[in-house]
């Protein structure tokens, strides 16, 4: 296991929180007290959203309520296709997303009538069509129709991309990888999401927030970047031999390592499983050969072992996702677990204001501009 430095917050208790709990004994993660095994082997995602943000599981009725309420919300705004429409073809998704959830907090802000819960569950359900209506138009030029009749957003997601239904297996893949995205306690983005939340901004603000801190290589776009890596291989021995290289070089392999995970991730082996899955499907297993030699590989040199984003990056790529989308695919899930936090943010607010160690020059004097060197 690899020292760790100090700075960046590591080890740090910035607050309490009764959403989830990361890396207990170094591995670990819960939602509300329940495993993400058994959140991901037998909850549909929306269930998963429905504990996070209400706080408790829904029964039968309420998930039927929830996700027909959600499938309602898909539409959006005249004036926000246009602004989309107006986005150039080479921005990238999560500058859309972003811009996206901006403009509908000035068409559709919170207020008294629309309250965080309204604003969650439109967010939930809009950010789809946000982000696939902005890509076939610039890719087609197609106004796409952002409602489908699939109910689930993993299954809305892909019909909207691909233009048909997807299959089970293709379903199931994408709906339990949006529950394993689905919180994760104070990372970068939900962290961001609470430090503006506690500003008594809006959830709108709060989101658009999140998803500029989500963008990066070292937090979400760790599967954008996973995938270049991985695409770059075109067997498990060229893999080795490029990573050897990289390693020599002190480059960072992006979709290993952890702030808080000290031996595993938990979440790894269930989204490797489902790489496993759709490799077997499509009888080409060598996106899925080359990440498991560079897993190995990783683990006997760095003892560094993959999260979420690695395998994350296979899966997509054998739904037929392009690597552009991979991150906002993150955006997606972790919506539900921004919401949450923002929600338990404001219930016991104050404001999130830390404190810096001054490193700067002593006291100076004040010289007039003509008598500066
Ligand atoms: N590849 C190569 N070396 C890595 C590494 C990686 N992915 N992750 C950590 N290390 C090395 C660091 O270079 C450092 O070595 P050093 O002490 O010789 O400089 C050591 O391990 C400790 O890492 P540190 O930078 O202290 O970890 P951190 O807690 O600050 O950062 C991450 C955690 C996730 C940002 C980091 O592991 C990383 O950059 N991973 C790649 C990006 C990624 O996958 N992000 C998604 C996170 S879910």
């Amino acid at each position: 296991m690899m020292a760790k430095k100090s700075g960046g917050l590591a080890d740090v208790i910035a607050g309490q929180t009764a959403i989830s709990t990361v890396g207990k004994e170094g591995i670990g993660l819960t939602y509300r007290g329940f495993s993400i095994e058994d959140l991901a082997a037998h909850a549909v995602f929306e269930e998963t959203a429905y504990l996070l943000i209400y706080g408790r599981l829904p029964n039968q009725l309420e998930l039927h309520a929830y996700i027909t309420k959600l499938q309602k919300l898909r539409k959006l705004p005249a004036s926000l296709l246009i602004i989309l429409e107006q986005l150039p073809s080479s921005s990238h998704p999560m500058d859309v997303l972003r811009t996206g959830v901006s403009a509908l907090g000035a068409l559709e802000p919170e207020n008294e009538e629309r309250d965080q819960y309204a604003v969650s569950d439109r967010l939930l359900a809009c950010c789809t069509s946000i982000l696939l209506y902005w890509h076939h138009f610039h890719t087609k030029g197609v106004r796409l129709d952002t409602e489908s009749e699939h109910e689930s957003i993993a299954g809305h997601f892909l019909q909207l991309l691909h233009g048909s239904r997807p299959s089970d297996l293709h379903l199931q893949a994408l709906d339990a990888s949006f529950t394993l995205y689905a919180e994760h306690e104070f990372n970068a983005s939900t962290f961001a999401a609470r430090v503006t939340a506690s500003t008594l901004s809006d959830a709108y603000s709060a989101v658009t927030t999140a998803i500029g801190t989500l963008r990066g290589n070292l937090h979400g776009g760790a599967n954008e970047a996973a995938m270049a890596l991985i695409e770059a291989f075109p067997n498990p021995t060229k893999a080795e031999a490029g990573i050897v290289q990289l390693l020599q070089e002190k480059k960072l392999i992006m979709g290993f390592g952890h702030r808080v995970y000290s031996i595993k991730d938990p979440r790894s082996d269930m989204i490797k499983s489902w790489s496993k899955r759709l490799s077997d499907e499509t009888q080409d297993w060598v996106l899925y050969d080359v990440s498991e030699r560079i897993e190995q590989l990783m683990r006997k040199e760095k003892q560094l072992f993959p999260n979420l984003d690695f395998y994350s990056a296979s899966v997509y790529r054998l739904l037929g996702i392009p690597t552009s989308l991979f991150t906002p695919i993150f955006v997606l899930a972790r919506m539900s677990g921004w919401m949450a936090h923002l929600i338990e943010q404001r219930s016991s607010n104050r404001l999130i204001r830390p404190n810096a160690a001054y490193i700067g020059p002593e006291p100076a004097v004040w010289r007039a501009i003509e008598e500066r060197a």
